[in-house]
């Protein structure tokens, strides 16, 4: 048994990636941080990074840290989504569709039925544990129109101790009429919720019109409301992910400049707000991201599910607009960043002059160190660095499956790290840690343990 009090911390030692150099500035060097033999020491106190370097240097210099060996896996930051709906776990893989009668046949129906305080529950509960499951620690969610329902994303994300933000999704147009609201009311419920979960433990509060397309004017102008008597608020909402939506904006807001502007005359933009999609914006919309120093969720898998269009990575970050990686679920074909981080490269790849090369640094970075830029946690999580959180996941593929064997004989930091994004599912990834909690252990996602862990055997 682990006497925790006598030591000033565990100390994990793994096989590690990270990417606490942003690898789309820096041209020097692989794009990421590999360690073979690293030494985390991570405090009991506040689940804090206190010591990193070699393994060996590490444990001399604290030589009563219990020792967490995870050379067995590969430890990596844990992983970043940007854009995730929680009202649509059971509607993921509806293929075929675009945006419009994607909603309207598949989406709404579902997030209609969390009007049921009870039914909202059970999608709280599975949407917190497909998260996990995902080694996914840090999350933008995009919210339900029912306060209850959000109450119930907040209380499950809690008992897991997950960094998520999230609010309450509002509209007043064009909506099936249960998913409506008012000004009045938005802002009411809004505040309410904010003031009970911003900034309780890891959990903030983000508002979230729908999009543009079902809020009017007031509706919106309620948002920029409630950003005004919320502290260090967020704001998320979607922007340009459909020829058909971009059009009907246009022709609902004849007096913006366009449809970054039906949101910036609000002044809902500013560096804590992400803006899911944007496959397809002009440069006068760029630059207006840009200099607010908002961020865009890009959503692979859900642009391709839906036939939404071609990223513009290299225009964005041309213009200077920060990009990370959302799964969209349920659009987006599931909970997994690596799969989003795969289609991110095959897409770029495709794309010929006008894509962006991707290497697997870049890719790694999307994942993590972006997302928690984008959210405004650069200082907190996003790669284990010294002073960062202990938020951090275990790969452990299972024998003989593709990725143990291709790990096993890669012949390169770098080729591990392609592998890793090419071949890993929810299901290598073992153990999940926030915070220096572990709310996942060989696979089973399991509430906050404030016990210590058991110590693992040096394989
Ligand atoms: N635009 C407005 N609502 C949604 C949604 O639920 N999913 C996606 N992908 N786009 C949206
Ligand atoms: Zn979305």
């Amino acid at each position: 048994m682990i006497d925790a009090a006598a030591s000033p911390g565990f100390l994990y030692r793994a096989r590690a990636f990270d990417t606490p150099v942003d690898p789309f500035t820096s041209a020097d060097g692989p794009g990421f941080r590999h360690d073979d033999d690293l030494g985390l020491l991570v405090s009991h106190d506040d689940g804090t990074i206190v010591a990193r370097g070699p393994f060996a240097t590490v444990a001399e210099a604290h030589p009563t840290a219990p020792v967490i060996d995870l050379r067995d896996g590969i430890l990596l930051p844990g992983l970043v989504d940007t854009h995730v709906h929680f009202p649509q776990v059971r509607v993921i893989g509806a293929l075929g569709m675009p945006l419009l009668e994607w909603l309207d046949r598949c989406a709404l129906p579902e997030e209609q039925r969390l009007a049921s305080p009870a039914y909202a529950a059970t999608i709280a509960g599975e949407f917190v544990a497909g998260l996990v499951s995902a080694g996914t620690t840090t999350s933008l969610v995009f919210g339900s129109h029912f306060a209850s329902a959000v109450d119930a994303l907040f209380a499950e994300a809690e008992r897991f101790g997950l960094r998520v933000t999230s609010g309450l999704v509002v509209s007043d147009r064009i909506l099936p009429e249960p998913l409506l609201t008012t000004p009045e009311r938005a802002y009411d419920e809004s505040v309410e919720l904010a003031t009970r979960w911003h900034g309780s433990g890891r959990l903030r509060y983000a508002v979230t019109p729908r999009f543009s397309l079902s809020a009017s004017d007031p509706i919106l102008a309620a948002c920029g409301a409630v950003m005004e008597s919320v502290r260090d608020v967020c704001f998320t909402s979607h922007v340009n992910e459909n020829n058909a939506e971009v059009a009907t904006v246009a022709g609902q807001f004849p007096d913006r400049a366009h449809y970054v502007d039906t949101y910036d005359h609000h002044a809902l933009l500013g560096p804590l707000s992400v803006l899911a999609h944007d496959v397809h914006p002009t440069d006068a919309e760029l630059a207006v991201m840009a200099a607010r120093g908002s961020s865009v969720a890009w959503c692979p898998t859900s642009n391709a599910a839906l036939g939404s269009g071609l990223f513009p990575l290299r225009r964005h970050l041309d213009a200077g607009v920060r990009v990370a990686l959302g799964s969209d679920v349920g659009a987006g074909t599931g909970f997994s960043i690596f799969k989003e981080g795969l289609q991110a490269y095959f897409l770029q790849h495709l794309m010929g002059a006008e894509g962006m090369p991707l290497g697997a640094g870049h890719l790694l970075h999307l994942s993590t160190s972006a997302g928690a830029a984008a959210l405004g946690l650069a200082d907190t999580v996003g790669d284990l660095s010294e002073g960062k959180q202990f938020d951090a996941l275990l790969l452990r593929p299972p024998p003989g499956t593709a990725l143990d064997i291709g790990l096993r004989h890669a012949d390169s930091p770098e080729s591990e790290l392609g592998k890793i994004f090419a071949l890993a599912s929810d299901a290598d990834v073992a153990d999940v840690w926030v915070g220096g909690e572990q709310i996942a252990s060989g696979g089973f996602v399991r509430p906050v343990n404030r016990l210590a862990p058991a110590a693992r055997r040096t394989p």
